[in-house]
C-alpha cells in the first residue's frame, strides 16, 4: 500500500483529491492518507478530515485517514507528498490582489506584484519541508500545487534537499478538455502538446484520435469557441485576427499579458462590485465548510466547483498514478527543462508535456517556441529565477530587480513603491528580509 501526506491538509480542496484516490483506487492502493495542517488550520482540518473520512467509508475502501499538526511524524516512510499549502491564508492573497492595483498594475495570485510576494512567502516553507523530506522519507515525490506552482519548482530544483519534484497545475488538463467538450469526445481522446512555463503554457498542437486538429482549434478559438477557463479567470473574448496569427492555444493566464488594460479595467471594476477574488473565495470557503461539516454529507460537494481548481484531482491522481504503475503516458507538468525547451537553462522549470515514468517525468523534445512568444516565455523565467534569489536570500535590492523585470510592472520607481508596500504588509510572512 502506499502512503500520501497532504500538507496543507485542511484545505477545501481535499475532498477533490480524496474522490480521485477513490476513483482510481483499483490500480493505486492507498493505504494511508495524512492530512497535515497548521495551529491555525486546525479547525479547518477537523472539518474536511472527517468528511474524508466519510468519503472513503462510504466507498467501502481500507483507506486510513490521518489528521495531524505534527509535519514530521507524517512525512516518516512516505511515497508521495503534496503541498497545498497557503502561506498567510487568504488574508494575504486579498493583499497580492488589491496593493498592486492602487498603482495601476494588475493583482493577481500568480502573475505580476501578486505573484513575486505569493512566492517569497512560500518559497523558504517549502525549501523547509525539503529538509524534512530529504531526512525522513528521501525516495518520497513531491508534488507540489502551491503556487506560484512555477516559481515553487525553480526553487526546489535549484535550493531544494531532494531532487524529485513535479510542479502541477490543473490549466493543461483544463485546455484539453475544453477541447473534448468542443469536439464532442471523451477526454482520453485528446492530446495537447504544451510547453512554456505555469501559468504561461501553450498548446502547439492538439490532436483528437491521433489527427492534428490544430487549425480548426485555433479557428474555433478566434470564435470564441473551445475555450474553458477557470472560474477565476474572466473570459474576455479575444481579437479573432490575434488568435490566427498566434497560430498556438494560449492558456486563459495569458489575458493577463496580451489583455492588460482589459483584465485592469475588469479587476478595477470587480473590486468595487465583490472585492478581489480572495474575498469571493472566503465566500465560497464559509459556504463550502458548513457543507463539509454535515454528518450526512459523504461526497464531494458540486458547490467546490465554484472554485479555479477544476480537474485538479484528475490531474494528481492520474500523475501518482503513472509514476506508481510506471506507465509510460504522456502528461503536462512542471519539471526540470533538461534541453526540452531551446533558450530556457536546463537547470529551470518548465511545464511542458512528459512521458511520466516511474522514474519520474521525461520531457519531449520541443526546441525552440514560436518567435512570437519565445520573448515573453524568456522574460517570465528571467523573473522567475530572480525572484528565487530574492526569496532565498532576503535581498531588498534582488527583490526589485526581480519587481522591476515583470512584465506587469511598469517602472522601476513604480515596483520600489510596490514592492516597499507589500513588504510592510507582508512582514510577518517574510522572516527572510
Ligand atoms: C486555477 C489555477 C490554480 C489557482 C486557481 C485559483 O485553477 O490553475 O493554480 O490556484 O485557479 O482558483 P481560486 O478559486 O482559488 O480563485
Ligand atoms: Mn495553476
Ligand atoms: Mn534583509
Amino acid at each position: 500500500g502506499i502512503k500520501v501526506v497532504t500538507i496543507g491538509g485542511g484545505s477545501s480542496y481535499t475532498p477533490e483529491l480524496v474522490e480521485g484516490f477513490i476513483k482510481r483506487y483499483d490500480s493505486l492502493p492507498l493505504r494511508e492518507l495524512w492530512l497535515v495542517d497548521i495551529e491555525e488550520g486546525k479547525e479547518k482540518l477537523e472539518i474536511v478530515g472527517n468528511l474524508a473520512k466519510r468519503m472513503v467509508e462510504k466507498a467501502g475502501l481500507p483507506i486510513e485517514i490521518h489528521l495531524t499538526l505534527d509535519r514530521r511524524e507524517a512525512l516518516k516512510g512516505a511515497d508521495f507528498v503534496t503541498t497545498q499549502l497557503r502561506v498567510g491564508l487568504l488574508k494575504a492573497r486579498a493583499l497580492d490582489e488589491s496593493i498592486p492595483l492602487k498603482y495601476g498594475v494588475i493583482g493577481q495570485e500568480t502573475n505580476g506584484p501578486g505573484g513575486l510576494f505569493k512566492g517569497l512567502r512560500t518559497i523558504p516553507v517549502i525549501l523547509d519541508i525539503t529538509k524534512d523530506m530529504a531526512e525522513l522519507c528521501p525516495d518520497a515525490w513531491l508534488i507540489n500545487f502551491t503556487n506560484p506552482a512555477g516559481m515553487v519548482t525553480e526553487a526546489v530544483l535549484r535550493y531544494g534537499h531532494i531532487k524529485k519534484v513535479i510542479g502541477l497545475c490543473n490549466v493543461p488538463i483544463g485546455m484539453e478538455m475544453g477541447v473534448a467538450k468542443a469536439f464532442g469526445v471523451d477526454h482520453s481522446r485528446v492530446r495537447i502538446d504544451f510547453a512554456g512555463l505555469n501559468h504561461m503554457v501553450f498548446g502547439l498542437n492538439v490532436y483528437v484520435d491521433g489527427e492534428n486538429v490544430t487549425k480548426k482549434c485555433i479557428d474555433m478559438l478566434a470564435n470564441g469557441e473551445g475555450g474553458n477557463d477557470p472560474k477565476n479567470i474572466k473570459s474576455i473574448a479575444w481579437e479573432k485576427e490575434f488568435i490566427k496569427a498566434l497560430g498556438i492555444l494560449p492558456c486563459p493566464y495569458h489575458r493577463y499579458y496580451f489583455k492588460k488594460s482589459e483584465m485592469l479595467e475588469e479587476e478595477m471594476e470587480a473590486l468595487k462590485k465583490e472585492g478581489t477574488r480572495a474575498e469571493v473565495v472566503q465566500r465560497v470557503e464559509a459556504e463550502l465548510f458548513e457543507l463539509y461539516k454535515d454528518p450526512n454529507l459523504a461526497v464531494k460537494p458540486p458547490q467546490l466547483e465554484k472554485r479555479g481548481g477544476a480537474y485538479y484531482s484528475d490531474a494528481a491522481v492520474r500523475l501518482i498514478d503513472s509514476i506508481y504503475n510506471d506507465r509510460r503516458d504522456i502528461q503536462p507538468v512542471n519539471t526540470r527543462n533538461n534541453g526540452a525547451i531551446k533558450g530556457i537553462p536546463d537547470d529551470s522549470a518548465v511545464e511542458v508535456s512528459c512521458v511520466i515514468t516511474k522514474d519520474g517525468p521525461k520531457p519531449l523534445n520541443i526546441g525552440e517556441l514560436p518567435v512570437a512568444v519565445n520573448g515573453l516565455v524568456q522574460s517570465i523565467k528571467s523573473f522567475e529565477r530572480v525572484a528565487v534569489e530574492a526569496a532565498v536570500t532576503g535581498d531588498y535590492n534582488t527583490a526589485l530587480l526581480a519587481m522591476t523585470i515583470n512584465p506587469l510592472v511598469q517602472s522601476d520607481t513604480v515596483g520600489k513603491k510596490i514592492l516597499d508596500e507589500m513588504l510592510e504588509a507582508h512582514k510577518e510572512y517574510l522572516p527572510q528580509f
